[in-house]
């Protein structure tokens, strides 16, 4: 069944949206979905929770929503611990209200992407339940990693390798009936076993599996650690020091992945109206990123580059420039990122209190200026701070657990939506539901949904208008940055671009006023700026929009 509108439209009086290659400008906002909106009261966010606030997204002004898993899950790690990858999870509804929440978002002109899983499942699917329960060299067994130990009892784990998240990356099991201990491999949790991507079945079933997805009719998949899928074969010990480049790590990365890939763009190509699927995959270098995007393989990645960057014009000057040319050798453009639910929130890792929040704010119209497609953190629109101090026991994250309270771990920027009202839970569930599985602080009245809707100098409206802006110019291919600063620019702290749409941005990352030739009309600022003649004068951390006529756009000068 394909409920997908024909094609899936933009909102309303927004320009037609079949256009070539939806994906390579979409603004496409991650829905947490824990955390977004819990439907009915048991404090957890639920697929139904989103349906009733997909006009929030609408009125944002989004091309497309990712949301993160969803499924059958134990929820070792928030659902990125797969027991069913065809069902939803209990906690956040049925797989008809996820065919509901598809026909309302296709409704609305908002493509849906869902998460893909396919390094691990969890202990609790039935192919691992399968496995413990049968012999060493089993076929159950061959759809994981499992490995006799190291040392002559077998008691150590065959290799060096540890868990992103602390400790081995291995298990042993207890002996079936008849053989011996054998170790399983698990990148992350013990709760995840890592697939043996060599085995023929496990393909299949992950084609499968996207397969049912598409033909519901999914727009396309995020597709969780895409660079760990192929493991070295022998399990040679990691070695010390930086990630390689060159593909030799033993499990992160490995030039065998790109098969994987190639074939689901098989898949992916074969349905129609372009689905698409973005990588995850922390990789070293622009270089290997763009493997990923090469015509035959993935239409986006994350570009975590961007996201780790600091407040600092030189150095994110630098990046813009690395991923813009890294990128066109396999003809595409990057993806910008601020942060997400493996982050510390941007507005707190640019800095403490309003500061944090006005470089935020300055950051979003960087991002949104740059030609691209861009990602939205849910939160990132009301300019939510990390949440710093959630009691110990109230933290979930295994990060937390696994470390033994010494890595505070994921859970400050997972704490639920603030909607509307002035104490917890904020409506984030209905009236008298239990309270959010993550406590949220008692201060996040004015920053909720409801607040800012009526203020018109709020976060929210100012990525209302931006995205909003942003339609009119459709910086995909056409989009070409021109730098109008220089490097010593940078160095002090600007940014100053105009593209060949039309669009100029200016963003002042130092701690001095700049000053810049007027380009334009201005469009949008997220602070007060000054005009001076033919001069805009830009106070620190402040950022702005200008349309640049035809006639004018290779005059500018910084
Ligand atoms: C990805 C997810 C992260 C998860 C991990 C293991 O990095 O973004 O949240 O813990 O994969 O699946």
């Amino acid at each position: 069944m394909d409920a997908r509108p024909t094609p899936p439209g933009r909102t309303p009086g927004a320009p037609a949206a079949a256009t070539v290659d939806w994906w390579r400008s979409a603004v496409i906002y991650q829905v947490y979905i824990r955390s977004f909106k819990d439907s009915d009261g048991d404090g957890i966010g639920d697929l139904q929770g989103l349906r009733a606030e997909l006009g929030h997204l609408a009125a944002l002004g989004v091309d497309a929503v990712w949301i993160n898993p969803f499924y059958t899950s134990p929820m070792v790690d928030a659902g990125y611990d797969v027991a069913d990858h065809r069902d939803v999870d209990p906690s956040h509804g049925t797989l008809a209200d996820f065919k509901e929440l598809l026909s309302d978002a296709h409704a609305l002109g908002l493509r849906v992407l869902v998460d893909i899983v396919p390094n691990h499942t969890s202990s609790q699917h039935a192919w691992f339940t399968e496995a413990l329960q049968s012999p060493p060299g089993s076929a159950a067994r061959a759809r994981y990693h499992f490995h006799p130990g190291a040392g002559d009892d077998g008691a150590h784990p065959p290799n060096n390798w540890r868990s992103v998240f602390g400790g081995p990356a291995w298990t042993r099991v207890p002996a079936p009936d008849s053989g011996p201990h054998e170790w399983y491999l698990h990148l992350f949790t013990p709760g995840q076993p890592d697939l043996n991507w060599e085995n023929p079945q496990v393909h299949a079933e992950f084609e499968d599996i996207l397969r049912f997805w598409l033909d519901l009719g999914v727009d396309g998949f995020r597709i969780d650690v895409a660079n760990a899928m192929i493991k070295a074969p022998g399990y040679p010990d990691m070695v010390d020091g930086p990630d390689p480049d060159d593909g030799s790590s033993p499990c992160w990365d490995r030039d065998d992945v790109h098969r994987i890939h190639q074939a689901w763009r098989h898949v992916l190509d074969s349905y129609p109206d372009q689905r698409i699927a973005v990588a995850e995959a922390w990789v070293p270098t622009v270089e290997r990123l763009a493997r990923y995007l090469r015509p035959d393989e993935l239409h986006q990645a994350f570009n975590f580059d961007y996201l780790k960057a600091d407040w600092s014009a030189a150095g994110l000057r630098r990046i813009i420039d690395d991923c813009l040319t890294g990128l066109a050798v396999v003809d595409t453009l990057p993806t910008w990122v601020l942060s997400n639910h493996d982050v510390v929130r941007h507005r707190s890792r640019f800095g403490d209190g309003e500061t944090g929040l006005r470089r935020a704010r300055a950051a979003a119209l960087l991002m949104l200026a740059l030609p691209g497609s861009a990602y939205i953190y849910q939160g990132d629109e009301l300019g939510l701070p990390e949440v710093t101090d959630l009691p110990d026991a109230a933290r979930q994250d295994p990060i937390w657990h696994h470390s033994a309270g010494a890595v505070r771990g994921r859970d400050g920027c997972r704490v639920p939506l603030p909607w509307y009202g002035d104490a917890p839970p904020f409506g984030f569930g209905p009236p008298d539901s239990t309270s959010p599985w993550l406590p949220q602080p008692a201060a996040w009245g004015d920053l909720a949904v409801a607040a800012q809707s009526i203020d018109p100098g709020s976060t929210l409206n100012l990525y209302r208008a931006a995205l909003q802006l942003r339609r009119n110019y459709r910086g995909a291919r056409e989009g070409r940055l021109t730098w109008r600063s220089s490097t010593d620019d940078a160095a002090s702290g600007l940014l100053f671009f105009t593209r060949s749409d039309g669009l100029a941005c200016a963003v002042n990352m130092g701690s001095a006023p700049h000053s810049v030739v007027t380009p334009g009309r201005r469009l949008l600022a997220n602070g007060a700026v000054t005009e001076d003649a033919d001069r805009t004068v830009l106070p620190p951390d402040t950022a702005v929009w200008w349309h640049v006529d035809i006639a004018d756009r290779e005059e500018v000068v910084g």
